[in-house]
């Protein structure tokens, strides 16, 4: 049986609507997830929930502990992951506001522990494919919603990772327009590549909250992105809402 989980991102400190059951405060091999992962039913349907950043203190992109949140709900039977990223918009179509549904990823983080395969499992090399670093299928199902919901979003664009926590200069943007990235955040990779690992399917839902360095008229500021999440928030709400009772149903 499929059973989804939400992985939470800036602004996404709760999942409204979602009804809690339990809450999950789990070891792991490689030590505590960011928080104690909530299970819940949004909509009569059973969900996971984890904020990625923590609370109530936040955990910056660079020392989220990516390899104990995924085990964590992989472990309690999650099948499926829909990580919410907040991005900056590189691409001249990804404006504050916008929802994106990436099927590509560049990833510029360094220093992070990237992968479970530690040289002591079976003795293979172990290299898993990661041409599409997203779930076509549960690309696929959030596409479908969006559309039948009548959403307005973009399918498909490259998301950058970069290591953070600061944000990008303006030639570093510029180097990633070059490189053929749409839209610039801090939080997805090895966010997907780690999933990928498990065997979870993994998909992302970006919400650009500001455009990327250089490339507004404004100087970037954590209320400018804090108000665009905020707008862009209850979307998302509703698109996960039609997934979970469409696609995962109890
Ligand atoms: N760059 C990197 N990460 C981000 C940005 C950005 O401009 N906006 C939100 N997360």
């Amino acid at each position: 049986m499929k059973r989804l989980a939400i992985i939470g991102g800036t602004g996404i400190d709760e999942l409204e609507g979602l009804q809690i059951i339990g809450s999950h405060a789990l070891d792991t091999p490689y030590g505590a997830p960011s928080r104690a992962v909530q299970e819940g039913s949004l909509a009569g349907n059973q969900v996971f929930f984890l904020q990625r950043h923590g609370s109530p203190k936040a955990i910056p992109p660079h020392l989220i502990n990516y390899r104990a949140n995924l085990w964590a709900l992989h472990s309690l039977g999650a099948t499926d992951i829909v990580a919410i990223n907040a991005v900056g918009g590189i691409a001249p179509d990804m404006g504050s506001g916008v929802l994106v549904i990436p099927d590509q990823v560049i990833d510029y983080t360094w220093g992070r522990e990237h992968t479970i395969d530690d040289g002591s499992g079976s003795g293979q090399l172990q290299h898993i494919d990661f041409t599409e670093p997203y779930d076509r299928d549960l690309r696929q199902a959030l596409i479908a919603q969006a559309q039948s919901a009548g959403i307005v979003f973009q399918d498909g664009a490259v998301h950058g990772v970069t290591q953070g926590p600061r944000l990008e200069t303006a030639a570093e943007v510029r180097r990633m327009t070059q490189d053929g990235c749409d839209v610039v955040g801090m939080t997805g990779m090895p966010e997907a590549a780690l999933a990928r690992e498990m065997g979870l399917a993994y998909a992302s839902l970006c919400m650009v909250v500001n455009p990327a360095a250089g490339l507004g008229d404004e100087p970037l500021t954590l209320e400018m992105m804090r108000e665009a999440l905020e707008r862009e928030a209850a979307v998302v709400r509703d698109l996960l809402q039609r997934l979970v009772c469409a696609d995962y149903c109890a």
